[in-house]
């Protein structure tokens, strides 16, 4: 996909950060209705396993903060996780939201017509297989991805292997920090984008990335002054968790 689809898809230039996760329980499938409901584009979720290899919609390795469940979602199977309330510690509006499988999402983004940013977050170790899952349900459900889906990871082993699988995939790479050599690893899995956390970004660093031919989207942004600022900068988008263009003023 070039990236000028990408871009004239990135009006307003905001992607909801779990779905719109200050509206809504994170990663359910209410947060990625909402960030319809606000008029936005495009959605992030996070990926990772069950215990049989289901790939499920759910941000931590532990069910605690999200959930009303315990210990590691990696430890259980779907059967079990899709009993656990995924909404009730949000709000009791939300009561008996679950935790979605990543066919669900994608079948829902699909029918909203809402971009994805799919983030593989794999426990340490489990990054080959969930990158197969992943691929897996891809393939299966390719009659309802959504039209635009960028794959994206903080692990260079989950972007390696990526590459590996799928040449046309949509790539992004994530960091944390600033890496003066970031762009080392964009040439060699050919992503199209930087997804920077904010907090390091500088005008000078937007202006290198820029340079350099890619798209920047920073997370996680819920001031508006920053919003502005980062856009003014350059930056291409924002992942915030209350996402509401008509408040940021876009
Ligand atoms: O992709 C942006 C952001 O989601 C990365 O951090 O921890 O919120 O998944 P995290
Ligand atoms: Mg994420």
């Amino acid at each position: 996909m070039d990236l000028s689809a990408i871009k004239s898809s990135l009006i307003p230039p905001i992607i909801a950060h779990r779905g719109a996760s200050a509206h809504a329980p994170e990663n359910t499938l209410a947060a990625f209705i909402k960030a319809k409901h606000l008029g936005l584009k495009w959605v992030e979720f996070d990926v990772m396993l069950s215990s049989e290899g289901e790939a499920v919609v759910i941000h931590d390795d532990d069910l605690e903060r999200t959930t009303d469940g315990q210990g590691q979602v990696a430890s259980y199977p779907y059967s079990y996780l899709k009993t656990l309330d995924a909404g009730r510690w949000f709000d009791s509006a939300f009561v008996e939201q679950r935790i979605p499988l990543l066919r669900d999402v994608l079948h829902l983004l699909h029918n909203l017509h809402l971009a994805g940013n799919l983030e593989i977050k794999p426990l340490p170790g489990h990054e080959h297989a969930t990158v197969e899952r992943v691929f897996e349900t891809l393939k299966k459900n390719s009659a309802y991805l959504p039209s635009i889906l960028l794959i994206t990871s903080f692990s260079p082993i989950v972007l390696r292997m990526v590459r590996k699988i799928s040449s046309s995939a949509t790539l992004g790479v994530l960091y944390d920090e600033w890496y003066p050599d970031w762009q080392a690893l964009c040439i060699e899995v050919q992503a199209v984008s930087v997804n920077l956390n904010q907090r390091v970004l500088t005008k000078a660093r937007v202006k290198e990335i820029k340079e350099n031919g890619y798209l920047l989207l920073a997370y996680t942004v819920n001031d508006i002054d920053r919003a502005q600022e980062l856009l003014d900068w350059g930056v291409d988008a924002i992942f915030s968790d209350c996402p509401n263009p008509i408040l940021v003023g876009l």
